[in-house]
């Protein structure tokens, strides 16, 4: 069993009868989304709603047979487990290599719990050394977007599939992967973002997560937030 397999699969003991839980995104996401619909059909978990964070979950969702709610259903979110790109010791986040930022940040804030699980490898001491920070933002005014990011000081590059088109998300915008050395201040550089017109959401998830279960070939541990 690989590492996100591990991970994905020790969250399932979070989620009780009767829970309303958010459905993250991703490779590990979707071992965790398994676990959930084979705990539901044989009976291990009963009366769970899903809220999925993209189309893609919410087919394996459906797959599954699980009934999927959104907002308009429900005003409450018990718990959202999730993936993540980079995990910094104080539990801040980069997220969105999936595409799924926005509605990954939505669920998990009107989530009562977010629950990350990773690889080890998704471990860093400093956020933006390793992965690059997605930014979703509209493709009106895309090219000033760009701009505006390159002066933050990283270098953004429009997200594209593997035919060469411009990848669009599930909410119709675009994405750049903004590949900085390092995000001194990820706090000031989430404000800067959130106030800029055009830029719709970025990954990075700051006071959103209170524990990470984390795995490697031998091991599943969990860190709570400090
Ligand atoms: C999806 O948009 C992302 O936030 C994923 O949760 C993140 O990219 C982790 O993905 P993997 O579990 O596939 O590594």
């Amino acid at each position: 069993m690989d590492a996100k397999q591990r991970a994905g699969e020790a969250a399932l003991q979070h989620v009780k009868d009767g829970m309303i839980v958010g459905l993250g995104t991703g490779s590990t996401a979707k071992y965790f989304i398994e676990a959930v619909g084979v705990a539901l059909r044989n009976g291990k978990l009963r009366d769970i709603r899903a809220v999925p964070t993209s189309v893609n979950s919410e087919k394996l969702a459906n797959e599954f047979g699980m009934t999927v709610v959104t907002f308009a259903q429900t005003t409450r979110i018990d718990l959202t487990v999730d993936g993540a790109d980079e995990i910094a010791p104080d539990l801040t986040l980069i997220k969105g290599l999936g595409g799924a930022l926005l509605r990954e940040k939505l669920v998990a804030q009107n989530s009562a719990k977010l629950i990350i699980i990773a690889d080890a490898q998704k471990l860093v001491t400093k956020l933006g050394t390793k992965s690059p920070l997605p930014v979703e933002v509209t493709p009106f005014g895309h090219e000033a977007s760009e701009r505006f990011l390159r002066d933050l000081g990283c270098i953004p590059t429009l997200r594209r599939q593997k035919d060469g088109s411009i990848l669009i998300t599930d909410n119709g915008n675009y994405i750049f992967d903004c590949k900085f050395t390092e995000i001194p201040d990820p706090r000031d550089l989430n404000l800067e973002l959130a106030t800029r017109a055009g830029i719709v959401e970025s990954g990075l998830f700051i006071d959103l997560t209170s524990m990470a279960i984390i795995a490697d070939n031998a091991t599943v541990w969990t860190i709570a937030k400090p």
